[in-house]
């Protein structure tokens, strides 16, 4: 069998070494018709195109074009290109699309506002980036991340989150997520077996880790964030912790226990694994720098742009602790050889010119109305439940009373067609007497749409509660 490409539409023919010419290119087309490789509306290469890049006749083509057009696969016209116009119906099912059905109303964590995206400064940032783009820049870059970004970087994580870093020290990575599976690699390459995890803490991040084959050790968090004095007792050579906001119950790590955080990394020769994925919308209380710079030696500190741009990025950085860095950029680079660098560029000019500040100035603004508006809300709608964690960040925990169910929540929320989470899947051990809640994210909707949510979110916390209630009263 020989692929061929034809050179006018890049179309993969592959010819049987059995039977006539004509008949092969005529089964292989038909083939990748019923494959579903060409659908309706593909066009076909020029019969005098196809026949150069196969190295046949033309009227061996031609001849196998006519028979599919008999057939009622495509056009044949003189002139004209040929065009795939029916595909018999698939015998696999059809995709069940229902799963990426958009719902109505959504206040799922994890997301910014994406109509606030600043697309003109964007744009604009793009186009000058462009212009003035140096011919390496389209070549392979560092593993480690492009030097202008590192650079900028440097400078607006040591300025607005205090950390301390440099451009040497810095990785470009996807976001948290990527820096995780890196971190887990470096972890169990340097001999570690465990990690601590804040208990609740998100159920994805709890899942890679796993699949990576380290164990995890959940370690309490209460008002103060993770509970310190229970790490003492485990056997772990890191923790992964939310400092700034504890994700998902949105406390502050304290002070003190920052100290103890650090001195516990100190004395276990440790890693503390920072993941600040929303440090920069605090809204009532003066800002709250990272843990890092008290411990640049033990905390690999992990910055994103998913909540102050867009997730669609993928951008984040990692300030790696000089023990770790060597063995982290080596694994980075046979992984993927890095970032792609255009937006790398283009973010890196967006923060040295100002931009990223102006925006999430802006945006933090906006957040807060909305955490206002919603806490103002659900007071008023739905006395029944508390809404806390909200000093900073894009979600809050609303917490309903003991009795309310899951199953009741998420059966109104469905009949809403309202998408949320409750809080049971965040924790290690689901249904250990946890009083439930929901996780809102709040920053997602678009402006438009924001109140309306908080609407629907009010009435399926009456709903559930008022059918929990019910269901209790008629309890035999
Ligand atoms: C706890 C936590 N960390 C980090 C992130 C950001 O992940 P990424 O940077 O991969 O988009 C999220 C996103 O929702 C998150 O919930």
């Amino acid at each position: 069998m020989a692929d061929v490409w034809s050179s006018s539409l890049d179309l993969c023919v592959e010819l049987s070494n059995r039977g006539s010419l004509g008949r092969g290119i005529e089964s292989a087309l038909r083939q990748a018709i019923c494959d579903g490789r060409l659908a309706v509306g593909a066009r076909l290469p020029s019969t005098r195109a196809l026949a150069h890049d196969l190295g046949v006749a033309r009227g061996t083509v031609s001849g196998a074009y006519a028979q599919l057009a008999a057939e009622g696969y495509i056009t044949l016209r003189p002139g004209a290109v040929s065009e795939v116009i029916w595909v018999p119906p698939a015998i696999d099912p059809p995709l069940d699309f229902e799963l990426d059905r958009v719902p109505t109303w959504d206040l799922r964590p994890g997301s910014p506002d994406s109509s606030g995206f600043p697309r003109q400064a964007w744009v604009r940032t793009t186009r000058a980036v462009f212009q003035r783009l140096p011919l390496d820049a389209f070549g392979y870059g560092s593993s480690q991340g492009a030097s202008e970004l590192r650079q900028a970087l440097t400078g607006y994580l040591g300025r607005a989150r205090g950390v301390l870093t440099s451009p040497n020290r810095l990785m470009i990575c996807s976001g948290f997520t990527q820096a995780l599976s890196l971190i887990c690699e470096v972890l169990r390459r340097s001999g570690a077996e465990a990690v601590a995890m804040e208990d609740p803490c998100a159920p994805r991040y709890r899942d890679m880790v796993t699949s990576s084959g380290l164990r995890i050790e959940g370690v309490p968090c209460d008002d103060q964030g993770i509970a310190v004095a229970a790490l003492h007792g485990l056997d772990v050579q890191a923790v992964i912790v939310t400092p700034a906001h504890q994700y998902p119950l949105g406390v502050t790590l304290s002070a003190a226990r920052r100290n103890a955080l650090t001195d516990w990394a100190r004395q276990r020769n440790a890693l503390i694994v920072e993941d600040d994925y929303d440090g920069e919308f605090r809204f009532d209380r003066r800002p709250v720098g990272s843990l890092q710079q008290m411990a640049a030696d033990r905390v690999i500190y992990v910055g994103t742009a998913s909540k102050t741009l867009a997730p669609a990025l993928r951008l984040g950085w990692i300030a790696l602790p000089t023990a770790i860095q060597a063995l982290a950029v080596e694994i980075r680079d046979q992984l993927d050889r890095g970032n792609a660098g255009f937006e790398q560029l283009v973010l890196a000019e967006f923060i040295g010119s100002g931009a990223l500040d102006r925006h999430v100035r802006r945006t933090r603004g906006e957040y807060r109305k909305r955490r206002d508006y919603l806490v103002r809300a659900l007071a008023q709608d739905v006395p029944q439940a508390t809404v806390t964690g909200i000093a900073a960040g894009l979600q809050a925990l609303v917490t309903l009373p003991g009795e309310t169910s899951d199953r009741a929540l998420l059966t109104a929320a469905k009949r809403h067609d309202l998408q949320l989470h409750t809080l049971t899947d965040y924790w290690h051990k689901p249904g250990a007497g946890h009083q439930p809640a929901v996780v809102v994210g709040y920053g997602g909707p678009p402006a438009n749409a924001f109140r309306s949510c908080v609407s629907e979110l009010a009435a399926v916390i009456a709903e559930a509660c008022g059918r929990t209630t019910l269901a209790c009263l008629h309890e035999p």
